[in-house]
């Protein structure tokens, strides 16, 4: 039987609606711009000057002020949401309602109940959920996790995450939402740290244990959120991984990833190129699901092969329940001074 997607042999584009046309959503539509398998269908913001400036830089026929709006008057095959973190929840339900796919930016949600409850509900329903966590999507990422994943590295002793990044104050007075507890759940470690937790998770196949975290605000004293955190996960394995997500650095940093197994090292870095070292150890080699000379371009593709194809994505919904329950567990433990459980999720 022929998808909705396709007839006579033609695939017609995806039509995508963009909702929030804020600072990811101009990355995103500039490389949706370039997929001939996307259209550019509609695009919604509250703000009904930025919403015009982007419908006019991306060509975007039609622009909504109101989601509900959109969704009621759009034929669409699936949107991308980019809006900030409380909003997630809602909007992906009402997009679930109406059987319509949802890339979702990350996290998935601003609180696990959130999330339990938006993946459990996409089931019922039969949606497809994505979470643009794009750095399974980056090519040194990729190689590494797959290393991990085949066994190449051997038994996994540690992990050791560093993301040192700068950001001014102009970064909470442009998007104030970043600055509020309420609107985003957190600061860096779940705005920026949680890319690279979902990796180590995803690389290592398995939630963990324990978190013991500390988090500071030492640069923005004056927004509700952190702008450091650091913290040691204890996993089922015994390996200890140790991230550490700032927004204070004085110079912007490299990512940085380092991974230490009995047989061998990764050493990822995403300067001057995303790329992974492996010291003693040559893994087998790995091709990227999907092609593009970008993480966040190869992700995109891949959400519309999902929809279109049903072609696996990396990051379906259901697999960042446990990213969330990490920043739980590490927001936890930040209060409590205390090891704290990671409350597992049952993720396929
Ligand atoms: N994947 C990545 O690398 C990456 C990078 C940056 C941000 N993000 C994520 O993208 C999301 C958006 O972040 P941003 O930095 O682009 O934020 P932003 O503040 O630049 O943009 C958000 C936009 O949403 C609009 N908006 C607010 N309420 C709305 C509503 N009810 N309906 C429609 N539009 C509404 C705002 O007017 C704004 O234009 C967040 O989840 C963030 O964590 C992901």
């Amino acid at each position: 039987m022929l998808s909705r997607y396709q007839g006579a042999g033609v695939r017609r584009k995806l039509q995508l609606g963009i909702v929030g046309c804020g600072d990811i959503a101009g990355y995103l539509a500039l490389l949706a711009r370039l997929n001939p398998g996307i259209a550019l269908a509609a695009c919604c913001d509250i703000a009904e000057d930025r919403l015009q400036r982007f419908a006019k830089r991306f060509r975007i026929p039609y622009t909504f002020q109101s989601y509900e709006a959109m969704l009621n008057e759009q034929a669409l095959d699936a949107v991308y949401l980019a809006v900030p973190h409380h909003l997630h929840a809602a909007m992906l339900h009402q997009a679930i309602d109406r059987q319509i796919p949802a890339l979702v930016e990350k996290p998935i949600t601003r609180t696990l109940a959130e999330a339990r409850d938006v993946v459990s509900r996409a089931h019922e329903r039969g949606v497809k959920i994505a979470v643009n966590y794009q750095y399974r999507y980056d090519s040194g990422c990729f190689v590494l996790a797959r290393a991990v994943q085949q066994g190449a590295l051997g038994r996994i002793y540690h992990a050791r995450i560093n993301l040192a990044w700068r950001r001014e104050m102009d970064y909470f007075q442009q998007a104030s939402w970043h600055a509020s507890l309420q609107t985003s759940g957190g600061g860096t470690l779940i705005t920026q740290g949680s890319h690279l937790l979902d990796l180590i998770l995803w690389a290592l196949g398995e939630p963990p244990r324990y978190a013991y975290g500390s988090t500071a605000r030492l640069k923005f004293s004056q927004v509700e959120v952190e702008d450091l955190a650091q913290a040691v996960l204890e996993m089922p394995s015994g390996a200890l991984v140790q991230i550490s997500s700032a927004l204070l650095s004085p110079r912007e940093r490299p990512l940085q990833i380092e991974i230490y197994g009995e047989r061998g090292i990764g050493l990822y870095s995403d300067r001057p190129w995303p790329r992974t070292r492996f010291l003693g150890i040559r893994p087998p080699r790995v091709r990227l699901p999907v092609g593009g000379v970008h993480a966040l371009q190869r992700s995109l593709e891949a959400f519309r092969r999902w929809i279109q194809e049903d072609a696996p994505y990396l990051t379906p919904a259901e697999q960042t329940l446990n990213v969330l329950a990490t920043i739980e567990a590490i927001y936890r433990s930040a209060r409590t001074g205390r090891k704290e459980l990671v409350e597992l999720e049952n993720c396929e």
